[in-house]
C-alpha cells in the first residue's frame, strides 16, 4: 500500500512493507529533496520493510529542508530543536496510525542531521539510525540515553560540507551517550555511491 497524506502535519508517503519482521524505515531526505527521494534507496537497503517518508516543512527558496540554517553547515538551533520535536511527534502519530514499531531512521545530509538531533533530543522515538553525511546538530548536545541503540555513520573523506573532524565528533557524542556506533569514512564526497548502499544494506541486515 502506498499512502500519500498531508493530514498528520507532514506531507509524507507510507509504503506498507511485505515483511513484518523488518523494522520500518523513517526516510529523511536532503536539502531540495522530497518524500519520494529516498524510497528507492529504502527498498534497496531493506527489502520488504515498511517505509515512512515525510517531506521537510522548511523552505529555503524552493528547496524543502527539515530545519532552518543560517548558512551552509551553520544551523538555527532554536528552529532545529522545535522541528526535531515536531518530527518526533509526527513519527509517534504515524506509528499509531499505521501500527508500526519504532523505526530506524535513514537520513541523508539535512535529513541525517535532523535524525542525529532526534537521537539526542528524543532518543525513544527511533530504534536506531543510519546517518549518511551527517554533522553535529547541536553546539551543546543534550545528554541522552542511547544505551545499545545501533547507529551507522557514513561520512565522506572528501566531503566539502562536512569536515572529517565534525563527523568524528558526532560519532563520539553518540557513542558517549551509549549508542553502538559504527562509523565508516568512505573515499567519497557529499554524494552517495554504491559503497554507501552496500554498507547500509549489510548494517540493516544485522539489526
Ligand atoms: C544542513 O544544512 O543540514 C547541512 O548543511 C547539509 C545540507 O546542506 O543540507
Amino acid at each position: 500500500m502506498t499512502d500519500t497524506k498531508a493530514d498528520t502535519g507532514f506531507v509524507h508517503v507510507f509504503e506498507q512493507g511485505s515483511d513484518p519482521a523488518r523494522k520500518p524505515l523513517l526516510l529523511l531526505h536532503g536539502t531540495g529533496g522530497d518524500e519520494r527521494d529516498l524510497l528507492g534507496l529504502g527498498r534497496t537497503v531493506a527489502p520488504g520493510a515498511s517505509l515512512l517518508s515525510p517531506r521537510g516543512k522548511v523552505l529555503e527558496g524552493a528547496a524543502p529542508r527539515f530545519f532552518r540554517r543560517l548558512a551552509e553547515g551553520v544551523f538555527d538551533e532554536h528552529d532545529l530543536r522545535r522541528r526535531t520535536d515536531e518530527l518526533a511527534d509526527f513519527v509517534l502519530e504515524a506509528r499509531e496510525r499505521y501500527g508500526l514499531p519504532a523505526p530506524i531512521a535513514l537520513g541523508f545530509s539535512n535529513g541525517a542531521n535532523i535524525a542525529a538531533a532526534m537521537l539526542l533530543q528524543r532518543p525513544d522515538v527511533l530504534a536506531g539510525a543510519a546517518l549518511l553525511r551527517a554533522m553535529v546538530p547541536f553546539a551543546e548536545p543534550p545528554r541522552a540515553d542511547l544505551k545499545g541503540k545501533p547507529v551507522l555513520v557514513l561520512s565522506g573523506a572528501l566531503d566539502p560540507i562536512v569536515p572529517a573532524s565534525n563527523a568524528e565528533r558526532l560519532a563520539r557524542q553518540l557513542g558517549e551517550n551509549g549508542a553502538a556506533v559504527d562509523h565508516r569514512v568512505l573515499p567519497a564526497g557529499h554524494g552517495l555511491g554504491q559503497a554507501d548502499l552496500s554498507l547500509v544494506h549489510d548494517w540493516i541486515e544485522r539489526q
